[in-house]
């Protein structure tokens, strides 16, 4: 949660200023930042039950939030709650007579976001803290105006900081990691369609038989690609190949077992598929786990999953990567990774109490700069290497995982193929072979890095990643 204090003294009298301050209806007439404001039922006194639909701007777009006032002692004191689909807002705003003339003005706010959005509160608190600021200055502007009219214009600066605030995060995070950002983007780019043929390629895919993993094994074996799809669940992954097949009638698939978070299943399946070049080799088996759990090695699940596994394949796989043409790698990571730093001895023990979100965004970090250092390793013996973010799509993975974060951001949320488009993109077009490390949303690179956020790790601790997955993995 995002917490938010701030006193400043109007020349007005008491009565005049909480007029002003706590209707929420008509903020729109001082505050740049709100597109429109309006109470529901303008003609009725204010009172508690009171709502008001807001539609803030931030980067140029407007994003509703909506409020309902929850307390009001009139002339006092006023609180109004505001939501949306991925943030809450709680505004407490008081009045009261200056010792020296005219009002003090207290106003509390506190902003959180909804489920795994929460993790992006830390991020948020700089920025946000700034609009709060921008946003009581201009309030107490408006306030200092000697012409302030007895019956002024209904305006707060609550709900336009909270509405900037969650707008903020809403243009930021939710249209552009959802559906919107992807239909968005899709129209600039030249090859929307993939036009490719991908015959004589063969790419591996881990995590094949459900969500982005399906999704990828189809949009690249529909394209005559060779996949070999590499599932843990034999019956899961069978099922997956057979409905595919008869989808794709011709459709080059075959099926690998292993476990990606057990060395030994991992290592084997790096020898079973060194036998032939391999084209792309794609790291998507992956799960957000809510309690600690240790695989049969003693690694904690999500690092091994995640991390020890790929690397291992990927070290597994150099020469049949390096001995194909115009090979890939792709790292499928989350925007989750955002919210951490990357921490060697936290992704390697857990979390103690455990935090499954958190533990997941650790080993996504690590991803990222893994799959940097894979790039600076095989990048010269012309293997193209990348991570990636799909955005948020709606996959078996998330409704199980995360099903109150499902069901507020339901409606945003990709397809498992627009998920999928940047993963296929980066594994098979051409385009992307000139990928070097990068994090890629959307077929673009993207900053590893969220503005103000002290993310950036130093070298040592790259290195010290390094050499912690070259040690497990018995590199
Ligand atoms: N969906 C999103 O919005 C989103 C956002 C950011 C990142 N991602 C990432 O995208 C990837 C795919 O996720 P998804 O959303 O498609 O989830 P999903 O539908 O649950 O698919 C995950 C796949 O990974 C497999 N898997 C899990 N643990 C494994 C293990 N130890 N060994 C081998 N395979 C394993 C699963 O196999 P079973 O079917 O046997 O469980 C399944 O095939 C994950 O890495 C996830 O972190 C997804």
């Amino acid at each position: 949660m995002i917490e938010i204090s701030e006193t400043f003294i109007a020349p007005h009298p008491p009565g005049r200023v909480f007029e002003l301050v706590a209707d929420f209806g008509r903020i729109a007439s001082w505050d740049p930042n709100v597109a429109s404001s309006a109470l529901r039922d303008p003609d009725a006194p204010l009172a508690v039950g009171a709502r008001a639909d807001l539609m803030v701007l931030f980067g140029g777009r407007a994003v509703p939030m909506a409020y309902e006032l929850l307390e009001l002692e009139p002339g006092e004191r006023a609180v109004w709650r505001g939501e949306n689909a991925t943030s809450v807002a709680l505004d407490d705003i008081r009045v009261e007579p200056a010792p020296g003339g005219g009002t003090r003005v207290h106003w509390g706010a506190t902003l959180g976001f909804k489920g795994p959005l929460s993790l992006f509160d830390r991020l948020a608190t700089r920025a946000f803290t700034r609009i709060g600021r921008e946003t009581v200055s201009a309030l107490a502007r408006a306030l200092a105006d000697p012409d302030l009219q007895p019956a002024p214009a209904r305006h707060s600066p609550f709900a336009a900081l909270w509405g900037s605030a969650a707008s903020a995060m809403d243009a930021a995070v939710a249209p552009s990691f959802g559906a919107p950002g992807y239909i968005a983007r899709r129209k600039t780019w030249a090859d929307p369609d993939l036009d490719l043929d991908l015959s004589g390629r063969r790419i591996v895919v881990t995590g094949a038989n459900s969500g982005l993993g399906l999704a990828t094994t189809r949009a690249l074996a529909s394209r005559g690609a060779h996949v070999v799809m590499v599932c843990r669940d034999p019956g899961r992954g069978q099922r997956a190949l057979d409905d595919l097949a008869s989808e794709l009638p011709g459709a080059r698939l075959s099926l690998e077992r292993a476990d990606m978070g057990a060395l030994d299943d991992v290592a084997a399946l790096g020898s079973r598929l060194a036998r032939a070049p391999v084209h792309a080799l794609v790291h998507n088996a992956g799960a957000l786990v809510h309690e600690l759990q240790r695989t049969a090695d003693g690694h904690e699940l999500t690092f091994a999953v995640h991390v020890l596994g790929p690397h291992l394949l990927t070290r597994a796989l150099e020469g049949a990567l390096a001995g194909a043409m115009d090979s890939r790698v792709v790292f499928v990571s989350s925007g989750g990774m955002y919210t951490q730093r990357l921490d060697v001895d936290r992704l390697r023990d857990g979390l103690d109490p455990f935090d499954g979100a958190r533990v997941y965004a650790h080993a996504k970090r690590a991803q990222v700069i893994l799959a940097r250092r894979w790039s600076e390793l095989l990048g010269p013996r012309g293997v193209a290497v990348g991570s990636m973010h799909p955005g948020w799509a709606d996959t078996p993975g998330v409704r199980g995982a995360l099903p109150g974060f499902h069901k507020v951001t339901r409606a945003l949320l990709r397809t498992p193929e627009q998920g999928a488009d940047t993963i296929a993109w980066l594994a098979a077009s051409p385009e992307a072979s000139l990928a070097r490390g990068g994090f890629y949303l959307d077929r673009e690179p993207r900053s590893e890095h969220t503005p103000m956020a002290r993310t950036r790790s130093s070298p040592a601790d790259e290195q010290r990643l390094w050499e912690l997955c070259e040690a497990l993995t018995g590199a």
